[in-house]
């Protein structure tokens, strides 16, 4: 009676000793993890001397709910500091080791480095941008490798074993196009058909997605006399109707985005997917740029994050909810060019919101690292004593 009874509780403890560790690892992975994240994605660039370390960066990100993640590069120190977090990542090759891509080798050598051991430690890297607005310059080297780099990328995620997890892909900017209005005669420039032919051939063979880089800032900037307001804002206005199709567009991005899908159907492709790998609204701009002001951009980026929780999708394809990264995460200071170059951020580099969009976010302060380890450390200790207490107990 008396060892059965010894028995009994000998199990229960047992039990208690098992299943105390699972219930505090999930509790911690409560913690971590991304809760009803927002579908918008966001741009991480980095080139600033002032910005907060990854880790701060990744508390930030997460108390904002934001689960994709744009890099320019495959910094290990972003994608480390990210582990355990849910949030998925889409890295760059810049354009100038596109060349040396080209070679199967070297792209494989490339993963092994910059995405293989992220991705055995559990992280999600879910895209690789192969260069970036390659077809913006007059660099023809670079345009002529660019097809050919992507083409040994992918082999060798398939050589790894990694075909399908990881899209292939570029980032263009909209300067390819030829013709974007009315959305319906979207057209290519006919400098970059040439090799745009080939790299949608390649995007539809490998199903990866087609990436754009929208700045309906610049068409305001370039023409604010002609250009409404309320149109690229997303504020009420009356719209534009797209004479050849009879849709209604009111407000700019979609009609960039909706060029783009008929310009690659004109090139005899409807199977790719559209998706907006930046834009944005700088707060501030030099004297000559106009429309650069925290309002403007507060407005633009508010409007913006509600139709992408609304799933909304453009007048062409209603059914796919627009995708999008807005540029960017933080402002900037080492970025060349105008201000307005520098000021595209949501945030500042202290963690303070540069406009009001309602993105609550928290940035740790500098010891919080410090105060991590000493939370972890606390849990340990309660562990072992909770360990020994039962052992105390069946002794
Ligand atoms: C094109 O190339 C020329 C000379 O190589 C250079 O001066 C010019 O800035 C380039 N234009 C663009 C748009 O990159
Ligand atoms: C690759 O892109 C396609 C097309 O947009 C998408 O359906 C698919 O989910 C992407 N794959 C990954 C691993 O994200």
């Amino acid at each position: 009676m008396a060892t059965a009874a010894r028995a009994a509780s000998c199990t229960t403890a047992a039990r208690v000793v098992l299943v105390l560790p699972i219930i505090l690892v999930l509790i911690m992975a409560g913690q971590v993890r991304v809760a009803e994240a927002l579908s918008i994605g966001v741009n991480y660039g980095q080139i600033a001397n002032n910005l907060p370390s990854p880790a701060r960066v990744s508390w930030l990100l997460r108390s904002l709910k934001i689960s994709k993640v744009k890099l320019f590069d495959a910094d290990p120190h972003v994608l480390r500091a990210f582990l355990g977090t849910g949030v998925e990542f889409v890295v760059g090759i810049g354009n100038e080791a596109v060349l040396s891509m080209a070679s199967p080798a070297a792209a494989e050598a490339w993963l092994q480095l910059h995405v293989v051991p992220h991705l055995r430690a559990g992280a999600r890297i879910t895209c690789i941008t192969v260069g970036n607005e390659v077809f913006k310059g007059n660099d023809t080297v670079l345009q002529a490798s660019l097809l050919p780099a992507m083409r040994s990328v992918h082999q060798a995620l398939g050589a790894l074993g990694l075909q399908g997890r990881v899209n292939v892909t570029t980032a263009h900017s909209l300067d390819i196009m030829g013709v974007s209005y009315p959305p319906s005669a979207g057209a290519f420039h006919p400098s970059a058909v040439p090799h745009l032919q080939p790299f949608l051939a390649f995007l539809s063979a490998t199903r990866a997605p087609f990436l754009i880089n929208c700045y309906p800032y610049f068409a305001y900037k370039d023409d604010p006399g002609r250009v409404p307001l309320e149109y690229v804002l997303f504020q009420p206005n009356a719209g534009v109707v797209d004479q050849h199709t009879r849709l209604i567009y009111d407000n700019m991005l979609y009609a960039q985005v909706d060029a783009v899908y008929a310009a690659i159907q004109a090139l005899g492709h409807t199977d790719i997917d559209v998706k907006v790998s930046e834009t944005g609204w700088p707060s501030r701009g030099d004297p000559d740029e106009a429309g650069a002001t925290p309002q403007n951009a507060g407005t633009y980026i508010g409007n913006l994050l509600r139709r992408i929780e609304m799933k909304q999708g453009t007048p062409l394809r209603p059914q796919v909810p627009i995708d999008v990264y807005v540029f960017a995460l933080f402002n900037e200071n080492l970025k060349p060019g105008p201000a307005s170059e520098r000021n595209y951020g949501l945030f500042y580099p202290d963690g303070t919101p540069v406009y009001n969009v309602g993105l609550r976010g928290y940035l740790p302060p500098l010891a919080s690292a410090a105060s991590r380890g000493g939370a972890l450390q606390v849990i340990h200790w309660f562990l072992l004593i909770a360990i020994a207490s039962v052992a105390f107990f069946l002794s």
